[in-house]
């Protein structure tokens, strides 16, 4: 559903959580209180779920933190700032991937962050739908222009991103977040988020990625009957609902691009070791789904270059470049 300015007021006033009368809505706005009515009828179309108590008014299920530029950018340390060339905060987009790899055809140059409190079409890995339900999660992507050895320069850059966000979220004091191969933020067997590198270029010369980033805060119930895996969201994790969602962002880029900036130099064998630390496929029964086909085998971790590697019932090990890792949690 598209957001008009107005349903955005109502939500902008509701964020705290708090009761606000129809009467003081209606007024806050400038419209009728059944103006104000018809447009709270819609919030759970956006997964926000309401309650009207009579003599109260209306208050939001969970109170939301909107992202606003001027919090992010105060809880940006100085190297982060230096590399951010334009940041776009969108009400709502059909992709913030999408969008930067259109801008990334005109022109746009490295350091081009983009942030949206919700997705239309919001894009996972191997043509998946990432729910995006408005206010409570990020959706974030940053374009970066490689300009040497093309494609080959970004060669096991997702699963070092991973490394950043565990970083982030470890400042903020929450643990236990593991990755799943290759790019999956995993925590007690259900996946807290996920990352998606799209790149476009040359094989050997300059090339552009959209390195984007689905993190779960806090997911409705009736947004997600069509996630088909196991799934988790920080609020679940932490016990809390109102985690600073402007602060874990900027974490989240003071981390991250500091290291795709480096990416190029630094390569994978920067952060494989530390990769391997929150590696929770390890030693697991697994099957890696390759298209049709389905490889059994133990995880014996990746390789130096960020391969996977998997133990048949032969005792052979062979590394795997892509696929879909699924296991069991006992
Ligand atoms: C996955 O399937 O695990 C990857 C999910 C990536 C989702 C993020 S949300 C921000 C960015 N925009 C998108 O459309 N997808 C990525």
């Amino acid at each position: 559903m598209l957001i008009s300015e107005r349903l955005k007021t109502i939500i902008k006033l509701l964020a705290d959580g708090e009761f606000h009368s129809g009467t003081e809505l209606a007024e806050g706005l400038s419209v009728s209180r059944s103006a104000i009515w018809k447009q709270l009828n819609s919030l759970p179309s956006l997964g926000l779920g309401y309650k009207a108590v009579s003599g109260k008014g209306y208050r939001l299920n969970v109170p939301l933190e909107l992202f606003t530029e001027e919090q992010i950018f105060q809880s940006l340390n100085v190297q982060a700032r230096q590399f951010i060339t334009l940041f776009e905060i969108h009400d709502q987009i059909n992709s913030t991937n999408t969008y930067l790899m259109e801008c990334a055809r005109k022109n746009a140059s490295s350091g081009f962050v983009c942030l949206a409190e919700s997705q239309l079409n919001g894009k996972g890995r191997r043509g998946r739908d990432w729910v995006s339900p408005y206010g409570s999660n990020i959706y974030l992507s940053i374009l970066w222009r490689f300009q040497q050895n093309g494609l080959a320069s970004i060669s096991g850059l997702s699963l070092a991103v991973g490394v950043a966000i565990i970083r982030a979220l470890k400042h903020h004091h929450i643990e236990n977040i593991g990755l799943k191969w290759p790019n999956d933020i995993f925590c007690e067997g259900k996946k807290l988020g996920g990352i998606l590198v799209e790149a476009s270029g040359e094989s050997d010369g300059p090339c552009s990625v959209v390195i984007g980033l689905g993190l779960n805060f806090f997911l409705p119930e009736t947004e997600t009957e069509n996630i088909t895996q196991p799934w988790t969201d920080l609020s679940k994790i932490t016990g809390q609902n109102r985690l600073p969602r402007n602060q874990i962002t900027a974490t989240m880029l003071n981390h991250l691009l500091p290291l795709i900036a480096g990416y190029e130099k630094d390569g994978i064998q920067a952060y494989i070791d530390e990769w391997r630390s929150y590696d929770c496929l390890k030693q697991k029964q697994a099957t890696l789904h390759i298209g049709k086909h389905k490889i059994e085998g133990i995880v014996e971790g990746v390789d130096k270059n960020g391969m996977l590697l998997i133990k048949h019932s032969d005792g052979t090990i062979k590394s795997f470049a892509s696929g879909e890792v699924s296991f069991s949690l006992s």
